[in-house]
């Protein structure tokens, strides 16, 4: 009875690695795939098919990656975002509005710099924006609702920097990270959530 337990769980684990082993050879023939059928133009370049440390873990681990390591990610994550030399996290919000509300960029036909921060297609943010997305948490009355702290400017440029810091496998793009969006465009998008005249605060 005890050996027939032992050997089913043995069974298991090599059941578990082949899966495991497999999934591994299919992302490999996915990503040869798409560098073989991809290619570069203008701003679009193909070394967006290699993943990044962090990324490779998140895949690795199906997006649950153990403490330690986790902890030690997010801290150089953190270590990497650049706060703004001049201390102030916000800019203007009806810049950042227009920046919130554009899903353009990163693709080979657009300039790099003009990339929007797609933020309507993961968070609800203005009540007067009828259309959003799901995949993030509802951002409405933001500002309102955790308080307008110099401690809350400065998390909210820190997250749309890099969202990673804070939660390592997050489907939340790095935005400074990755250079899609500049220094003062983060401090306009955090004015949209973060300024008391918003309409994401009303
Ligand atoms: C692909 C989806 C996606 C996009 C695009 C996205 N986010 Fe997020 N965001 C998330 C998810 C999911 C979370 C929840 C926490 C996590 O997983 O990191 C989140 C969390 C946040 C938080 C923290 C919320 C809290 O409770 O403190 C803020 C602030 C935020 N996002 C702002 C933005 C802004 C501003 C933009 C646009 C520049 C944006 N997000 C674009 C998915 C997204």
């Amino acid at each position: 009875m005890r050996k027939a337990i032992v050997f089913a769980g043995v069974a298991a684990v090599a059941a578990g690695c082949a899966t495991m082993q497999d999934e591994a050879a299919y992302r490999e023939q996915a990503v040869a795939w798409m560098k073989r059928d991809f290619h570069a133009r203008g701003m679009a370049k193909t070394d967006r098919l290699n993943q990044d440390e962090l990324q490779r873990a998140c895949t690795q681990y199906n997006n649950n990656p153990p403490e330690a390591l986790v902890k030690r990610v997010e801290a150089a994550e953190m270590a990497g975002i650049k706060l703004p030399a001049d201390g102030k996290y916000l800019g203007d919000w009806k810049r950042g509005q227009r920046i919130a509300s554009s899903g353009r960029g990163m693709t080979w036909s657009d300039k790099p710099g003009a990339a929007g921060g797609s933020c309507y297609n993961c968070h609800q943010l203005s009540p007067q924006q009828p259309s959003f997305g799901t995949i993030g948490p509802s951002l409405r009355g933001y500002g309102k609702t955790r308080g307008y702290t110099a401690e809350n400017r400065k998390y909210v440029y820190q997250r749309i920097y890099n969202s990673k810091a804070f939660s390592m496998c997050s489907t939340m793009p790095r935005f400074g990270h990755s250079g899609t969006l500049n220094e003062q465009q983060i401090k306009d998008v955090a004015a949209y959530l973060m300024d008391p005249a918003s309409p994401v605060n009303q």
